[in-house]
């Protein structure tokens, strides 16, 4: 039976209270922790947003302390997730304090007490830490909220988003909403579409970013711009990855790399600041491209712990192991890691390490273990020289008890296996402090990329993205070496966020363009509109996105970003709560003029 809160008036969250109200009376509401009858005394744990604290109902004749009998029953039957509201008498708790709860000094005795819903039993329950699988939390997400570890994440994000406002603000940034109905302009992941009812046949895209629109505002003479920003990406899901996902996006007019880095740095000082207590020491470090692929084989490389790259091509140049000849031969190299004091790992770890290089597209993973005493345990010593050996083991500073891992392929094999190897090996050995914050910017990254697939280059960040000045020179005769004034923030080896400098002479975009494949025709249906925006006065600009639900998931120290989105989707990008994606009635396929070739509803 539900009553009514008419006549009361909720004065404090539960943790609110506290001892300084000792003899108050106040009025709380919530919903129920868990209620313990102990026979004439009825202890209730009440939750709310801000956490617990304990209500007692007593017994008895004496109504200064007991409530009366109607009241006693009726707190007799509560139970978890009820709805309540109670007013009582704030009470110190003499000699029985707990010192595990916020409010554990103090308890609320009741006088009255409403239930305002009663709860059916939960399918799992509430409480931190949940050993409840995601499938059933994300079923009963609106549940799966209630619990202070998710609910503390999600209250996060809200204190990092007014952080995020208030510092862009007071720098002189406007808010400024972009559409979310655009014109499709494929180039990077693939749009998710609507299709026009009116316009039968056409279609709409939902922005992967505000990033023309943002250019355009920069062209409208706004000057400094932000937003955060829902962008919608149909791409293959991991633990990093949503479709739907939210940036903090800004751009600048007038500015060049620095000027974007400088205020980007106030800004994460700030936020860090502010909202988690962490001081991140200006200036962040920076890190060209190349030189995070040489040493972290990585263009995010998580700084926080060495066992970096070491290039041995040289040593192993004609020793007589086929693997790492033929490798040089080819134009590639090879490289290893120094696993220090692993060197007497069963041989069957190992093997896995090897399997796991096999994934990362390695042929193969050669090793030197060094035992303590010195010995040399190795897969490929019998294609090899104790010259040769020792100057290999020397070049990767390996002392006894190390284990010397190489991977022989072409460079970008070869960074992508030891670069995830380094993050396997330290995972595994525990070498990543959750509590270290290591910044790290990578700047000059390439500007274009050579796609296998669609053999042509493709903009490594966007076709937008400004050539460094000294390699423009470049463009037309080694494409593949010029590198770009495009940068990414990279925090504990996640890439945090990204930007560029962008072109804004029609000439360099031209040349862009016809780069990567594009025709003049096809350019012009696609981004016309901004290539016209650039004909009336653009002024130089850059900016950059941050991925807020990253951020945020390395702020709470969370594994996953589906831990900081309130209602998130799955690996195959639906929503285990509503069921969407669902098929829809045929009267709103016929509206809209489209015909479904097969869908599960024909099978
Ligand atoms: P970029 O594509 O690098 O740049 O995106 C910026 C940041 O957004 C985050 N991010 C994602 N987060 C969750 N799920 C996803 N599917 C996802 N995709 C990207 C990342 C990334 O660093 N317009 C440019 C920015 C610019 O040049 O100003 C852009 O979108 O943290
Ligand atoms: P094999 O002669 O093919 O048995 O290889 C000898 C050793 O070299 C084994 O430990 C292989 O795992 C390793 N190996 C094979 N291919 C590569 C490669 N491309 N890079 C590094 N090691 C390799």
């Amino acid at each position: 039976m539900a009553e009514s809160m008419k006549g009361l008036k909720r004065t404090h969250r539960c943790t609110e209270v506290s001892s300084a109200n000792a003899g108050e009376t106040v009025t709380v509401m919530g919903w129920v922790q868990k209620s313990r009858n102990k026979g004439g005394i009825i202890f209730v744990d009440l939750r709310d947003r801000s956490g617990l604290l304990q209500i007692i109902f007593e017994q008895g004749e004496d109504l200064s302390r007991a409530v009366d009998a109607a009241t006693f029953e009726k707190a007799e039957s509560l139970r978890s997730e009820f709805v309540i509201a109670v007013v009582g008498r704030v009470e110190k708790r003499e000699g029985n304090a707990n010192a595990n709860m916020k409010t554990g000094d103090i308890e609320i005795r009741a006088t009255q007490l409403r239930i305002l819903s009663e709860s059916e039993t939960p399918p799992f329950p509430i409480e931190a830490d949940s050993k409840t699988k995601e499938e059933l939390r994300l079923k009963y997400r609106y549940l799966d909220l209630r619990r202070p570890d998710l609910q503390e994440k999600i209250m996060m994000r809200s204190r990092v988003t007014a952080k995020i406002r208030e510092f862009m603000t007071n720098e002189g940034f406007l808010e400024i909403e972009t559409p979310i109905l655009n014109k499709s302009t494929p180039e990077g992941a693939r749009d998710y579409l609507v299709p026009s009812r009116i316009h039968q046949g056409s279609f709409y895209a939902l922005p992967q970013s505000p990033q023309l629109f943002k250019q355009l505002l920069m062209c409208s003479g706004f000057d400094r711009y932000f937003q955060i920003a829902k962008c919608f990406r149909d791409e293959d899901l991991r633990a990093d990855r949503q479709p739907e996902f939210t940036q903090v996006d800004m751009e600048l007019s007038f500015v060049d790399v620095d000027d974007v880095i400088e205020v980007n740095e106030r800004l994460l000082q700030f936020i860090f600041k502010d909202t988690i207590g962490i001081d991140v020491p200006l200036p962040i470090p920076r890190m060209t491209w190349q030189e995070a692929m040489d040493r972290f084989g990585s263009d995010k490389p998580d700084t926080r712990f060495g066992m970096e790259l070491v290039d041995v091509s040289d040593t192993v140049k004609g020793c007589g192991f086929g693997v790492f000849t033929g490798a040089l031969e080819n134009g590639g190299s090879v490289r290893g890691i120094n696993a220090k004091g692993q060197g007497e790992m069963p041989r069957k770890k190992i093997d896995a390490l090897v399997e796991f290089a096999k994934d990362f597209g390695a042929k193969g993973l050669a090793y030197i273990a060094i035992q303590n005493d010195g010995t040399l345990k190795s897969s490929f010593a019998k294609f090899m020289t104790d010259e040769q050996m020792s100057a290999l083991v020397k070049k990767m500073d390996g002392e006894n008890g190390d284990l010397l891992l190489f991977a022989a392929d072409s460079n970008k094999v070869v960074w992508d296996v030891l670069g995830n190897l380094r993050l396997e090996i330290a995972r595994n050995l525990g070498l990543m402090d959750k509590n270290k914050y290591n910044f790290l910017w990578v700047t000059q990254f390439p500007l274009l990329e050579w796609s296998e697939e669609e053999k042509r280059y493709v903009a490594m960040h966007h076709p937008f993205t400004m050539p460094m000045e000294e390699d423009l020179k470049y463009l037309d005769t080694e494409p593949g070496r010029v590198r770009a004034k495009a940068y990414d923030i990279v925090l504990n080896g996640t890439e945090l966020g990204g930007g560029s400098v962008r072109i804004f002479q029609n000439d360099i975009q031209e040349k862009m363009f016809e780069i990567i494949g594009l025709t003049k025709e096809t350019a012009n249906e696609r981004f016309g509109f901004l290539l016209n925006a650039f004909k009336y006065g653009v002024p130089p600009h850059a900016g950059l996105a941050y991925g807020l639900d990253r951020m945020v998931m390395l702020m709470a120290q969370a594994d996953s970003i589906r831990e900081v989105i309130a209602f998130p989707k799955v690996k195959d990008a639906s929503c285990l709560m509503t069921d969407a994606p669902n098929l829809v009635d045929d009267i709103q396929l016929e509206e809209l003029g489209i015909c479904v070739k097969s869908s599960t509803k024909d099978v």
